[in-house]
């Protein structure tokens, strides 16, 4: 365990108090999820990775999704106990035809899927001023963060329907609150596969599948450091973030979120006008300007 520096007590204490941390009753949640097929994308790294390892503690069939296949390898070789079962897929979810080999082979091996959970993702913050040659950014982003969560899940569909399962999104704070500028790309992507999966969850649950969606703050991940203002900034850790995953599994309810986002929703809605001009103002004083 790492030890708290008087510089990162004060950051602890307001990580503490923004994302306190997820009750679990270990022995519940094994009783919930022992002997469930759970699919993640993303599991090589960060939350996904945080979230096979609680997932494989509680005697579940894992099938975990993520390109670095000698990462997979190594987790599912260190992971491995008698309980569970650990399959691994390296697939690059933006190529359609390894996604299509990744489907083909989960359907000739499975009837059935309890929960399909969406982590893979990729983060862009750049300028739009320095984007303007970079139009692959918006393809990027919108082929991990929207088409490839959609093929899958319809593709899944029909084996989350044999078991009343469910789909989890790995979902953003950002997307529920005033937009951000730099963010537009990362910012569109999520906020679109969000509101793909808020039309569906009603038609979704008439048949029995669930449909959660965790808006996640900032997670002490890769994802995350690149950005230098970040770095010192309060966030939450990856255990954490697979905690609040693994509730939503408990509870099958539509999402989980910091408690401050409710009230982050109504000033965005309330003064959504003020925040731009405050954002045009400070851009205006900065080189993007
Ligand atoms: N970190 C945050 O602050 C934060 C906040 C809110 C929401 N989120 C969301 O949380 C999710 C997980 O992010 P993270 O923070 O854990 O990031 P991370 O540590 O960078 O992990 C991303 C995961 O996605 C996989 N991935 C990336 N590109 C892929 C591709 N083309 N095909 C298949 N898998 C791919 C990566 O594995 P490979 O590189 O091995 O493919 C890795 O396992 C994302 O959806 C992100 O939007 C993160």
């Amino acid at each position: 365990m790492r030890r708290m520096t008087p510089s990162t007590r004060p950051r602890r204490l307001i990580e503490q108090f923004l994302f306190p941390a997820p009750r679990i009753k270990a022995a519940e949640l094994k009783a919930c999820l022992q002997g469930k097929t759970i699919l993640v994308t993303g599991a090589s790294y960060g939350i996904g990775e945080a979230l096979a390892r609680r997932l494989a503690a509680c005697g579940t069939h894992l099938l975990l999704v993520a390109r670095s296949g000698d990462k997979l390898r190594a987790l599912k070789t260190e992971l491995a106990q008698t309980d569970n079962r650990i399959d691994i897929f390296a697939t690059d979810l933006t190529d359609m035809v390894q996604v299509d080999a990744l489907l083909n082979s989960i359907r000739r091996q499975h009837q059935g899927i309890d929960v399909f959970v969406s982590n893979a993702g990729k983060s862009i913050r750049r300028p739009l001023f320095d984007s303007l040659q970079r139009f692959h950014d918006f393809e990027r982003t919108m082929q991990l963060n929207y088409y490839a969560p959609v093929r899958l899940s319809l593709a899944l569909i029909p084996l989350l329907l044999t078991r009343g399962g469910q789909i989890v999104n790995v979902s953003a704070a950002n997307v529920r609150l005033a937009p951000a500028p730099f963010w537009a790309a990362y910012q569109a992507s999520k906020c679109a596969f969000d509101q793909w999966l808020r039309c569906a969850a009603p038609e979704l649950a008439a048949r029995g599948v669930a449909c959660s969606s965790a808006y996640l703050p900032l997670v002490r991940t890769r994802m995350i450091e690149p950005t230098e203002a970040y770095r010192d900034a309060p966030a939450m850790s990856a255990e954490q973030a697979a905690a609040l995953l693994c509730k939503l599994m408990l509870t099958r309810k539509p999402g989980c979120s910091p408690w401050w986002l409710g009230p982050g929703q109504w000033a965005s809605l309330l003064m959504g006008g003020v925040w731009s001009r405050l954002a045009e103002r400070h851009l205006r004083r900065t080189r993007h300007g």
